[in-house]
């Protein structure tokens, strides 16, 4: 494309993650609309730092620390040594989650865990459902006596891990009744909550989730840290990565500003919808802890009106052949961030075969698959950027501990810039605490604080 009338070019060149702001001054959203000028992204220079300070305001009063990435506060040495022990005991470890408390520990263990290593090597089996057919399966499928369990819960009173904590609890009990404490690790509030109590009275393993840190933004700590080391994946890596891939102190230079500002300006045109995509299976989970991330943080009311954009994670080349028309040729209020990984990694040849098969597709013998799903990439690319729709390419050397870091903190940071720039609080979610409140007044559960009769009339549609 030509550089020269693109808005932002390369906007940062060093650390693991850049960015290319592939559209044009000829990138449109609609007929008048088009995309965001140089100048335009320049003037907001001075709104960096100041947005930076507010969340570094933040960090300062013990309200949101998720940007601290601080290994000694929370306690890497000891999710390290828990997960060292879980392994000699273990070869499955068994979360339980749900939210910010499970995605973040699938997407790491899609993008990095070798894809055969459920023969024999460590995996990890994840349950964020209570459909009673998927719980009982899981549960028939696994051997006990090579499993241990992380239930993973920030408040420790979350309704579907507490369900799903005393299920798997009385299972493993049964089962490995010499040893079933020794199995287990709570990961949980540091102070409060029900699976503090439990760890303490019953003396299990925990470890904390830091209190300034919210559960979509925890992935870094031992929420996912935990997973991720009884994986053999270092713990450290993740943290360097994340650390190296910009910071708050350096807003006006962070690669998750520009993220950010090119939203902030897109959405005052019209822009609605930011998809991810990557032709990466390993990173199609990546794209649901993304869509977590950006709808809990983003969808708010404010004074001057709702805010929030629907994130969609794609997986190419399979939604290539379905909603990738929509972004191709439905309305101009979207922006698609391509993540392009520039690293070879074991590929597969196509044979040539024989007889007739030899002559079916007969240009593609001898290709590779990841060679035809480099042009699928680069094409889906040329297509959006030769009709002027935006795209947004997240580039990394590779998919290792390091770069996983480095993309989720990326993220983390892009969320927090652009809530600040909208008016709003990144880090709450009024909505789903709405929900939970609801679903436990229905189950008539002790401290449910909504009324039978607000229930009563909500369900009855009166007001
Ligand atoms: O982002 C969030 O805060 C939520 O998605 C939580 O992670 C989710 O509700 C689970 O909460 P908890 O970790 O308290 O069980």
């Amino acid at each position: 494309m030509n550089h020269s009338d693109t808005a932002s070019a390369q906007a940062s060149v060093a650390g693991p993650v850049r960015l290319d702001l592939r559209f044009s001054l000829k990138s449109r959203l609609g007929e008048r609309v088009s995309a965001p000028s140089r100048a335009k992204l320049k003037d907001f220079g001075p709104r960096a730092q100041e947005v930076a300070d507010k969340l570094l305001q933040l960090q300062h009063e013990g309200r949101v620390g998720f940007a601290r990435l601080d290994g000694e506060a929370w306690q890497v040495d000891a999710v390290v040594a828990c997960a060292a022990k879980l392994r000699g005991l273990a070869d499955t470890l068994l979360v339980l989650g749900i939210g910010g408390s499970a995605l973040g520990a699938r997407a790491l263990q899609d993008a990095l865990a070798d894809d055969f290593n459920g023969v024999g090597g460590p995996r990890l089996v994840i349950l964020d459902t209570l459909d009673p057919r998927r719980v009982m399966g899981c549960l028939a499928s696994l051997d006990s006596s090579r499993t241990a369990l992380a239930a993973i819960s920030k408040s420790g009173g979350t309704l579907e891990t507490i369900s799903l904590f005393k299920l798997v609890q009385d299972w493993l009990s049964e089962r490995q009744p010499a040893d079933w404490r020794e199995r287990v690790v709570l990961v949980t509030d540091p102070e409060k909550g029900a699976f503090r109590e439990l760890a303490k009275s019953e003396g299990i393993t925990s470890l904390p989730v830091p209190p300034d840190v919210g559960g979509r933004f925890s992935v870094l700590t031992a929420v996912g840290l935990l997973p991720a080391a009884f994986l053999g994946l270092p713990p450290g890596d993740f943290l360097a990565g994340a650390r190296a891939s910009g910071s708050l102190a350096e807003a006006a230079s962070d690669p998750a500003w520009d993220y950010a500002l090119v939203h902030h300006l897109w959405w005052a045109e019209g822009a609605r919808v930011s998809a991810l995509m990557s032709y990466r299976d390993g990173l199609s989970t990546l794209g649901d802890w993304f869509v977590q991330l950006w709808a809990e943080s983003l969808g708010k009311h404010r004074p001057e009106g709702a805010y929030g954009w629907t994130p969609l994670a794609l997986r190419g080349p399979a939604d290539q052949h379905s909603i990738l028309q929509l972004l191709q040729e439905g309305p101009r209020d979207k922006l698609l961030t391509m993540i392009r990984v520039h690293e070879d990694e074991p590929d597969v040849e196509i044979p040539i075969g024989e007889g007739a098969i030899a002559n079916l597709g007969a240009d593609l013998a001898g290709r590779r698959f990841r060679e035809i799903l480099g042009a699928e990439e680069a094409g889906t690319v040329a297509a959006l950027v030769a009709d002027g729709r935006p795209v947004i390419e997240l580039h990394v050397a590779k998919l290792d501990p390091y770069h996983f870091g480095a993309i989720v903190a990326f993220f983390q940071r892009a969320v927090a810039y652009l809530g600040v720039l909208a008016g709003l609080d990144p880090f709450d979610q009024p909505g789903v605490e709405a929900g939970k409140r609801f679903a436990s007044a229905i189950l008539g559960r002790p401290g449910a604080t909504e009324t039978a009769s607000r229930l009563a009339e909500v369900l009855d549609g009166r007001e």
